[in-house]
């Protein structure tokens, strides 16, 4: 995720951004930079890591009291020097440095050029200062005010310009950023570890919230213009809490990120007008309409998600699709074909099985696409078609955020290739709705029931053996729900088709045994609720997940509610209480969550 942070004070801000850049490493990017005030606006970036551009700015003198700096996590715009932050105007009068997505920069940037504008880069932020020097008020912060009604999307903005020189102003919009008070001096930062050093007294800016820094204080306006009430407050964090912004653990920072991972994912590629683009995939209309088949190949939690786009490409696609884990498929002497399509998965992009999969398929001239959350990645680099999930770094070894992205780029991509295919595409619209509500649905679970799900996990202390069940794609995230309690708890966990109980494994289920049985299928809760009381009945302690769960009273002992979408997409929303289940059943149990036994968070390795 792209990081952004500020200063206006006595001091020089070169030393102090370049610092509080670095405190945001972690976060992943691909490229930094930074622009100064004094006798007018010096921009220094360049693609790379932070040493770049340090040697850069040290290679000569950099003055100036007011400055701006970001680390970009590349979302349009492949990385490059000019790609990087910050952004200029034609006249290099106003700077700029963002984070979010502008869902319309497309038709800004068509409007911006007919008006005679020229554009250096290929990101969405540039449209963001030519809109400032076209629409300029006078006033910097006026001039924020008049262009942001015309911005969709998601933003974080921080400003300078030559023409106000001793002021920055911001605007915070779905994409959080905050301001820091000094002894007078004010940062701005869209991750307060970056100034910590220098303050701990700051005010979060609300949504559609705008302020001023100047030498002489901070002024925090509403949408409306009218000065905000704002509530400073004191940080009192230690340096390890900081880096999980105040979580205990990075997995479940990651949960609870999943709301925004989504939206800057499915905001990334589908437009108001239902128009998907994907920039980094290059097969065209043809090549799409002939794709006879499909391959979804990964490892872990990958190959979970592929299970989705199997369901979504067979069912609604009506292409043969399999699923295959990468460390099988590259043995198995696949039977490919040019108007077969494969497609890899790996959050890491690094994954030695996935990559060499990938290779072996590009050998035996399939089409390949990529789906991975690392620009600049092995696989990203090689692939020839590449959908990047925008869910930001994944520091915790068990995969969430990522995974959920993945369903979600999957249901994007099965949307894509109707609308190219021309088939069932009225089937894909209720489906783009669906998409739509799922970031809002993901974090109204989230806050109304995380502490239930805590709750129901304390048992994991006594638990030795567990059972994921489901039909259908509910299996599919039985499999990733299994997985995740064995990989971060190390209890014994077997993900298992519910219909298939019955022909052995029953016999391990006895008193006390947990049952997570997911029922979001419609077409086939009957069914499965009737698998999940046969456990029931022998013993098992249920723990249902449905949408339904009036229809779950006599068949759980526990029922976890979910909100309702389409059923294809049901498995983004309860995938999130099984990642809960495990993430509380691993800490109660005292186990190391982040970075459990024997496990890497990208597998090099064969
Ligand atoms: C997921 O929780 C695991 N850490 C693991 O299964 C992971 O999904 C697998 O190694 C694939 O990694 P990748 O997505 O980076 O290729």
């Amino acid at each position: 995720m792209c990081g952004i942070v500020g200063y206006v004070g006595e001091r020089q801000a070169a030393p102090l951004m370049l610092d509080g850049l670095k405190k945001l490493e972690y976060r992943g990017y691909d490229s930094a930079g930074l622009a100064l005030q004094h006798q007018g606006i010096n921009v220094i970036k360049a693609q790379g890591r932070m040493d770049i551009l340090e040697k850069l700015v040290h290679s000569r003198e950099h003055v100036g009291n007011v400055g701006i700096g970001h680390t970009r996590w590349a979302t349009h715009g492949k990385p490059s020097d000019e790609n990087s932050h910050p952004h200029c105007d034609c006249s290099g009068q106003f700077a700029v440095v963002h984070n979010g997505i502008i869902e319309n920069y497309l038709e800004l940037i068509d409007e911006l050029k007919s008006s005679g504008q020229q554009f250096a880069s290929e990101t969405d932020t540039e449209a963001v200062p030519h809109l400032l020097s076209t629409m300029w008020q006078g006033d910097l912060l006026s001039t924020l005010m008049a262009i942001t009604p015309k911005l969709e999307g998601s933003y974080a903005l921080a400003v300078m310009s030559e023409k106000s020189p001793d002021e920055l102003v911001a605007v915070r919009h779905d994409s959080p950023l905050a301001i820091g008070i000094g002894d007078d001096e004010y940062f701005v930062t869209s991750d307060i570890r970056a100034i910590l050093e220098h303050t701990r007294d700051v005010i979060y800016l609300e949504d559609g919230q705008f302020a001023r820094l100047t030498p002489r204080g901070v002024q925090v306006f509403n949408s409306d213009g009218q000065p905000a009430e704002v509530f400073p407050v004191h940080i009192d964090w230690d340096s390890e809490a900081i880096e999980k912004s105040g979580y205990p653990h990075f997995m479940l920072k990651e949960i609870m990120e999943q709301p925004d991972a989504l939206r800057n994912t499915i905001a990334g590629y589908l437009a108001e007008d239902d128009e998907i683009r994907f920039p980094d995939v290059k097969l065209d209309a043809g090549e799409i309409k002939d794709i006879s088949k499909i391959f979804l190949v990964a490892c872990g939690t990958a190959y979970h998600a592929g299970l989705l786009g199997k369901h979504l490409f067979e069912t609604m696609l009506g292409i043969p699709t399999e699923t295959d884990l990468a460390s099988e498929f590259r043995y198995r002497n696949p039977v490919l074909q040019p108007d077969h399509l494969v497609i890899v998965i790996s959050q890491s992009g690094e994954t030695a099985d996935t990559l060499a999969a990938m290779r072996e398929s590009l050998r035996r001239q399939a089409k390949v696409l990529a789906i991975t959350n690392v620009v600049g990645s092995t696989i990203a680099r090689e692939a020839p078609n590449v959908i990047y999930t925008k869910a930001g770094p994944e520091t915790a070894v068990a995969s969430t955020k990522a995974y959920i992205t993945q369903l979600a780029a999957l249901s994007l991509l099965a949307c894509y290739v109707s609308r190219v295919q021309d088939n069932k595409w009225d089937k894909f619209k209720t489906l783009l709705q669906g998409l739509r509500e799922v970031p809002h649905l993901a974090e109204q679970f989230l806050d109304k029931h995380k502490d239930s799900v805590e709750k129901i996990a304390k048992d994991g202390q006594h638990w030795r053996d567990a059972f994921f069940i489901g039909r259908g794609l509910d299996w599919a995230v039985a499999q990733e729900g299994s997985l995740k309690l064995k990989e971060i708890s190390y209890v014994h966990a077997e993900a298992y088709a519910a219909g298939e109980l019955k022909h052995g494994t029953l016999a391990l289920v006895e008193e006390g045994v947990p049952v997570i049985g997911l029922a979001t299928q419609q077409s086939l809760i009957d069914k499965t609720i009737s698998n999940i009381k046969e456990t029931k009945a022998r013993g098992a302690y249920v723990i249902g997940i449905s949408q339904f769960p009036e229809r779950m009273t006599d068949a759980a002992d526990v029922i976890i509610p979910l909100p309702k979408l389409p059923d294809p997409l049901m498995p983004i929303l309860s995938v999130i209480p099984t990642q809960l289940l495990s993430y509380h059943a691993a800490v109660i149990r005292g186990c190391d969550v982040d970075k459990p036994r024997n496990l890497a968070k990208s597998v090099t390795v064969e």
